[in-house]
């Protein structure tokens, strides 16, 4: 099992070293680093961003970054991956649902060449939306990748991740989620067909949502986010480093990998959260909260209050309300939803949204249980009752997304969605 550290708490300081006596003392940049490091810094804001908001970290390493993440790139294709609003198609404004698509096994497919785009929005030069991909992979990256267009936080659904990166190794599977800062190189190697949901996330760097009246504890705490320690390898083989910029793809071949970090020390982390660390928190009198209520972290807008992007979950949770209809009202929301589900059943569409499966409910698109969901909830024994088995999740945005030519013309897209509120019929009684 590979060492991690505690985050503690966002934008706390943290260090490591591979190597005693690597991280220098009271300077970054000495003139000379123990061990012949070369010291190399990763910003992930402006240096001139507020203290509270302000991501670097330095590294102390046996090649820079300029000898080992690749120089001279060439455009490498990519037919799925696609980046921000002007890469999608003519999208309707329909409810739409996705099966779940299998893992190919006729070619190899690798963490990068197994990302597909579903739902884009924004604009990776201005640094606004997001991206939602779905990975289907069947080996181990041989190669790195460098996304320097936004962070990518990856949501496992089936099989196990172990994912080196310069700062460290993180292993992560379904249940957990991990986040790779904007611009760190990492690698992914698997352990069989692989299936996970990816938001990559062109706007602000995610953080802790603000607690408000909840007040210091919930929700996603601080203390259980997880990094790397500092590991390196020992034999710095040349190698192929793929670099996400500007919306495409480009390769190079560098001298040495990039994972030869000794020591780091700084706020700009790679990191892993276990969902069942979330602590739920819903009504324990009528009614339910806004689904705000499940926000596990939040890529702020510069208006307040609207999301770029907030990833929330559906866990596992006690529903105690009285005289309440208890699964997902009916709804018309400003902000655009996508859905997929990790594991288990989603209370709003018990029989219709299979692990792996995908949805989008975009700005003001009217969607909610189904028929079968709403009979069953308006007429249930309203006794205490517990959510098993489930996770499904959302990135939901303040932007209006659009379906890639691949999500409506894939083949997983299912056209008989709007099915399953067919039988809501008519009840009024004058
Ligand atoms: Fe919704």
């Amino acid at each position: 099992m590979t060492e991690l550290q505690y985050l503690g708490g966002f934008g706390n300081q943290l260090s490591s070293e591979a190597l005693p006596g690597s991280l220098p003392m009271g300077r970054n940049s000495p003139q000379r680093v123990a061990n012949g490091l070369y010291a190399e810094l990763l910003s992930g804001s402006a240096f001139t961003a507020p203290r509270a908001e302000n991501r670097r970290t330095w590294m102390y390493r046996r090649q820079p970054g300029v000898k080992c993440t690749g120089t001279a790139h060439q455009a490498l294709p990519h037919p799925t991956w696609k980046t921000g609003a002007a890469a999608g198609v003519a999208t309707p404004p329909d409810p739409m649902r996705w099966h779940a698509m299998p893992v190919p096994t006729d070619r190899a497919l690798d963490f990068i060449d197994g990302l597909h785009t579903i739902v884009v929005n924004g604009d990776a030069d201005a640094q606004t939306g997001i991206a939602a991909h779905l990975v289907l992979a069947n080996c181990s990256m041989q190669r790195v990748l460098i996304n320097a267009d936004g962070e990518m936080l990856i949501v496992p659904q089936q099989g196990a991740m172990t994912i080196t990166t310069e700062l460290g190794v993180l292993h992560v599977a379904a249940g957990q989620i991990v986040l790779i800062p904007r611009g760190m190189a990492f690698r992914v190697a698997l352990d069989g067909p692989t299936r996970a949901y990816v938001c990559e996330n062109y706007g602000a760097p995610f953080r802790l949502p603000e607690l408000g009246p909840i007040g210091s504890n919930g929700l996603a705490n601080a203390r259980d986010f997880q990094c790397p320690v500092a590991a390196f390898e020992a034999d710095l083989q040349p190698t192929t480093v793929v670099r996400k910029f500007g919306g495409q793809l480009w390769q190079a071949r560098a001298d040495a990998s990039p994972f030869n970090v000794v020591a780091w020390h700084g706020n700009l982390v790679p990191f892993r959260y276990d969902t069942k660390h979330f602590m739920v928190i819903g009504s324990i009198s009528f009614d339910h909260p806004d689904p705000s209520i499940f926000t596990v972290l939040t890529s702020p807008s510069d208006t307040p209050g609207t999301a770029n992007c907030d990833f929330v979950i559906f866990p596992p949770r006690w529903l105690v309300m009285e005289d309440s209809f208890r699964p997902p009202w009916f709804h018309r929301n400003v902000m655009s939803e996508f859905m997929g589900l990790v594991h288990g059943q989603y209370d709003a569409k018990p029989e219709g949204f299979k692990p792996g499966g995908m949805s989008l409910h975009n700005s003001l698109v009217p969607h909610g249980p189904d028929a079968e969901a709403f009979d069953k909830a308006s007429n249930a024994q309203l006794a205490p009752h517990k959510l098993d088995d489930t996770l499904a999740f959302m990135f939901e945005s303040r932007w209006r997304f659009r379906c890639t030519d691949f999500a409506l013309n894939g083949g997983a897209l299912d056209p008989r969605y709007a099915e399953c509120w067919a039988p809501l019929s008519d009840h009024f009684k004058a």
